[in-house]
């Protein structure tokens, strides 16, 4: 590699970076076999499409040493375009350190297949549902074990901090969330506590936080507080409405039953992020190749933007 040294120019000091690496929800966009108006005029490179890998993104505190927040199928490809995580020193070298996974969902999990070829065992953050999910219905944790291997830290269930490495000067807590296991958990019909979680990252030198949960499907009070006391929240912009998948003809699941709130309606995702204190930055991630708002042009978006809400896209970076 040619490479010369990662974000050497990066901005020092007390900061907390987020760098958005995959926006789009499982399948990407356009997806693979979609043929829906979205995906057509993405591939026919339309002006106010862009194209989007799956769920990811990246946290530091340095701009130098980051942890990674779920490993998506297009991990190699945001990789590449990520010089944050391109080897410094040494003929090997990642400067990603560690994996945070909010589920066990196959967009989340299933590119820690193409990070095989570390030197060491990958310190990889679950709680114990996804940990049981990941080692038994989907049992990739035990397949790297033959690789690279796997240094697995819990995520504690109780709201305690934690500290993973690339990141560790942040503060992490973990909230469980109403959302959903993925299809061939056993938990998927019987949620349990910790099938999902969204994080509160913080840095307590300046006191700023974010609040990142890709798949969210109800907001209680408790949750709403945490996110009125963001300076960013980036949450589930999966679906517009409720029943999309359903008026397409794609699926006879609506968002609701497989984990997510949709943005448009009494109680969707605009009217809660609507109650947040002004001050609060409002980002969409995760967003679905059906949903209209991957249009630029279209009146959804501009629903958006009115609303004081971003949506995110790969690259994307957030400095807090
Ligand atoms: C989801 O977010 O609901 C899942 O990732 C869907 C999927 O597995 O594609
Ligand atoms: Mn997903
Ligand atoms: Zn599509």
């Amino acid at each position: 590699m040619r490479h010369g040294p990662p974000a050497a120019n990066a901005p020092q000091g007390i900061a907390m970076f987020i760098r958005v690496l995959g926006s789009a929800a499982g399948g990407g966009f356009p997806q693979w076999n979609c043929n829906c108006t979205n995906c057509q005029a993405v591939r026919a490179d339309e002006p106010g499409f862009l194209r989007r890998t799956q769920s990811s993104i990246a946290v530091s505190a340095t701009g130098r040493r980051w942890t990674l927040v779920n490993a998506s199928p297009d991990i190699l490809q945001q990789f590449q375009a990520f010089p944050g995580s391109w080897p410094a020193d040494g003929l090997r070298g990642c400067g990603v350190e560690s994996v945070v996974l909010v589920d066990a969902q196959i967009d989340h999990t299933t590119g820690l297949y193409m990070l095989r070829e570390k030197g060491s065992p990958w310190p990889i953050w679950t709680t114990d549902p996804v940990y049981e999910d990941l080692t038994r219905g989907n049992p990739i944790l035990h397949l790297l074990e033959h690789y690279c291997g796997v240094d697995r830290q819990p995520i504690p269930d109780d709201g305690r901090h934690f500290h993973p490495q690339g990141a560790e000067s942040l503060d992490w807590q973990a909230l469980p969330l109403v959302s959903a296991a993925p299809p061939y958990s056993p938990h998927r019909g019987a949620p349990v506590p910790g099938d999902n979680v969204g994080l509160v990252i913080a840095d307590p030198a300046t006191g700023r936080r974010v609040f990142y949960a890709p798949g969210l499907a109800e907001i209680d009070e408790a949750l709403f507080a945490t996110m009125a006391s963001s300076d960013c929240v980036m949450v589930d912009g999966t679906f517009w409405t409720d029943d999309e998948m359903i008026a397409m003809g794609l699926s006879k699941k609506r968002a609701r039953d497989i984990g997510h709130l949709a943005q448009s309606g009494p109680g969707g995702m605009i009217e809660q992020l609507a109650r947040l204190p002004r001050h609060v930055r409002r980002i969409l991630i995760h967003i679905n190749n059906t949903n209209p708002i991957l249009d630029e042009g279209s009146t959804e978006r501009a629903i958006l933007t009115a609303a004081g809400i971003e949506v995110a896209y790969d690259g994307m970076e957030i400095e807090l």
